[in-house]
């Protein structure tokens, strides 16, 4: 963990939690995650040779943008590049291409100046190698957390005298095998005076008992180091009591599985005349749909122009924050609710797949590029995953009279991406179905954040799932962002609630319920929550496109398991976050508003976002709309989510729904 090298670096991280593993070049190997993907007849998609406006930046695009700066601006040493992405070009010029604006390629930058903590946000002209934009951020607001902050925080940590002699008291000597999570600070209004207006992040500890060991068994419980990341020092160790190590290790590295299982034949995925898809630099069609993968390092994988037959359906979707609110009240754990995106980014945590892809079959991949804090491009070798997947039967009928029976298996292609988040793993799956289906599926996976208990005390806000080894109960919240497009921008959305008429004229043998459709027609009205009872979805129509049947074109949003915050109103997780509150908002599209927490979430008392631009209250009728789609669910631990956790999904699909006049899938042909 001391040597960070260029080549293989070990970064230390939160979000929800730990350690990162970044691990760039080739000389980068980990024995415990090797490919599992069997006939995985990987490559590399290279950057596009026609470069679309859309596309990610490229690593030479990173490095003449983070030049540029330099350059014009002579920015001294203390600079930081916090992000380099591609500022994406305004919507107009996407859709019609044909207008004589000539779309402008242009970089997005972040930066920070350790020396006097001031932000700043830069725009470079990448074809005239020009900075077009450098404005100060307003005080107080700070960019995310990078990256080398993981490490440099750990350093800062171990480095401090107070902080040795704390884990002293805990009988823990060995500083090497203490893991430092650098979880972000947030803000409660309760913060000592010497916080005020610094770089900060709470860091949290565990200790492995040997290198290759799971640290998360053996939480260091009641030491919060309070790190100045400016300055790369301690502030304060705040210590809130000695509770002994749990006892029990908790490993599930190859290594430590002494036996396992057999029976396993080869269960093998061939596509011996290659797959379905056709990808041109960062366009992808199959089976009628067409999309362009994008990537940046906030939201990771992002979709542009999702279309199906020429027809579009969404312009922009991404999952646009995550947030993991703990429920642990004690003074150690109370600020536990990273914001993985706005406060990190699962982009700069997307794994390589080099180190093990979970797909079968023909695969492409998509690298991504970022920078580190010095401007350094820093290259994702397989973040993103692309891939066709049996998914059993699209659709069947036997006439038992005729004995003419049709089965037609289904097929879905997958784009894919894994962000590591500290001790948590979430793999971001987006699927494309041949009945014009997309489905998003989140798959949560990883290392439970934890505690250690008192000997004898009960575990009252979380499962002891080792002995007093505490998995702390806690929600799991998404927010897809989804800046649709049904056959066009002018959009509506309805909400459809079926429920039972009461008895009566319309209702006179009690056997009666009805689909009724409510339009949302302002801000306000549109600030929703699932119903799983009423079978409530939202339908996202395009009155200006009928279908045969002379009925407006629509998609639905379809909502999986859901939930809402079970933190109180008043408290600051719920002030700082706001979208939870509604798992639905639906916004008219602002080319400005990207997050549901604002573009600054970091240390930021709260306000920003959803709950302050809604309240405009503006018409959301006819009009170009994104809707923001919050869900999640809770998660109380098992103990068999111990000590890694088998996959637990949630997610949505979005469905066609008399976007077409019949079964768009009729002409799948038979086997
Ligand atoms: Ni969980």
């Amino acid at each position: 963990m001391s040597s960070l090298t260029p080549r293989v670096r070990e970064i230390v991280a939160v979000g929800a939690m730990a350690i990162v593993v970044w691990l760039i070049g080739a000389a980068a190997t980990n024995a415990q995650s090797k490919p599992v993907a069997a006939d995985a007849s990987a490559s590399s998609v290279e950057t596009s040779r026609t470069q679309h406006p859309l596309d990610p930046l490229s690593g030479e695009e990173i490095r003449s943008a983070v030049a540029t700066v330099r350059k014009e601006r002579k920015l001294p040493p203390s600079m930081r590049f916090v992000t380099v992405t591609v500022k994406e070009p305004p919507k107009d010029a996407v859709l019609h291409p044909q207008s004589a604006v000539k779309v402008p390629r242009e970089a997005f930058l972040i930066l920070l100046d350790n020396a006097t903590g001031k932000g700043y946000e830069a725009v470079v002209d990448l074809r005239g190698a020009k900075v077009v934009r450098y404005e100060p951020l307003p005080n107080g607001v700070q960019p995310p957390i990078m990256l080398d902050e993981f490490a440099e925080c750990e350093e800062a940590i171990k480095r401090s005298p107070e902080f040795r002699s704390a884990l002293k008291k805990r009988g823990v000597e060995a500083l090497d095998r203490v893991m430092v999570d650098a979880w972000s600070a947030g803000h409660y209004g309760n913060e000592p005076a010497e916080d005020r207006g610094k770089r900060l992040s709470r860091a949290l500890c565990w200790v492995r008992s040997e290198p290759g060991d799971n640290g998360y068994a053996r939480p260091v419980e009641g030491i919060v180091a309070v790190v100045d990341l400016n300055r790369k020092e301690v502030l304060r160790v705040e210590d809130y009591g000695v509770v002994p190590l749990p006892p029990e290790a908790g490993n599930w590295a190859r290594a430590y599985v002494k036996t396992t299982r057999d029976g396993l034949k080869p269960l093998e995925v061939t596509q011996k005349d290659g797959a379905s898809f056709a990808v041109d630099g960062h366009e992808v069609r199959w089976q009628k749909w067409a999309f362009r993968v994008g990537f940046n390092p906030r939201e990771g994988l992002v979709l542009h122009t999702v279309g199906y037959d020429g027809r579009p359906v969404v312009y922009r979707a991404s999952i646009a924050e995550m947030i993991v609110p703990y429920a642990d009240p004690s003074e150690a754990s109370y600020r536990k609710n990273a914001f993985d995106l706005g406060e990190y980014g699962v982009g700069m945590m997307a794994n390589s797949l080099e180190l093990g892809c979970d797909c079968l079959g023909t695969i492409r991949y998509f690298d991504a590029h970022l920078s580190d804090a010095q401007g350094r491009v820093v290259t994702i070798k397989n973040a993103i995953c692309l891939h066709e997947e049996d998914a059993g039967m699209l659709w069947k009928h036997t006439d038992w009279r005729t004995n003419q029976s049709e089965t037609r298996r289904s097929r879905r292609l997958a784009v894919s991406m894994v962000a590591t988040v500290g001790n948590y793993d979430y793999g971001f799956y987006w699927y494309f179905y041949q009945d014009g289906t997309i489905q998003m599926e989140v798959k949560l996976t990883g290392i439970m954040n934890t505690t250690a208990l008192r000997p004898g005390n009960p575990s009252r806000h979380g499962t002891e799932v080792a002995p007093r080894l505490n998995a702390p109960y806690h929600q799991h919240f998404f927010n897809a962002r989804l800046d649709m497009a049904v056959d066009g921008e002018a959009n509506s959305v309805h909400e459809v609630n079926v429920t039972a008429l009461p008895p009566g004229p319309e209702n006179p043998h009690g056997n009666a319920f009805v689909a009724d459709a409510t339009p949302l027609r302002s801000e306000s009205a549109a600030q929703r929550n699932t119903n799983a009872l009423s079978s409530r979805f939202w339908r996202i129509v395009n009155n200006g496109h009928k279908n045969a049947l002379g009925r407006a074109v629509a998609y639905r949003l379809c909502p999986g398991e859901s939930v809402l915050p079970l933190a109180q109103p008043g408290a600051a997780v719920l002030q700082r976050a706001g979208f939870l509150t509604r798992n639905l908002w639906v916004t008219p599209f602002a080319a400005a508003e990207r997050f549901p927490t604002g573009d600054y979430p970091n240390q930021n008392p709260g306000g920003d976002g959803l709950p302050k631009w809604t309240k405009a209250d503006r018409d959301i009728e006819d009009t170009d709309v994104v809707l923001w789609y919050t869900f999640g669910q809770s998660h109380v631990p098992r103990i068999e989510d111990w000590p890694v956790m088998p996959v637990s999904s949630v997610g949505f699909a979005l469905k066609p729904d008399g976007f077409f006049d019949r079964n768009p899938a009729l002409d799948i042909p038979p086997p």
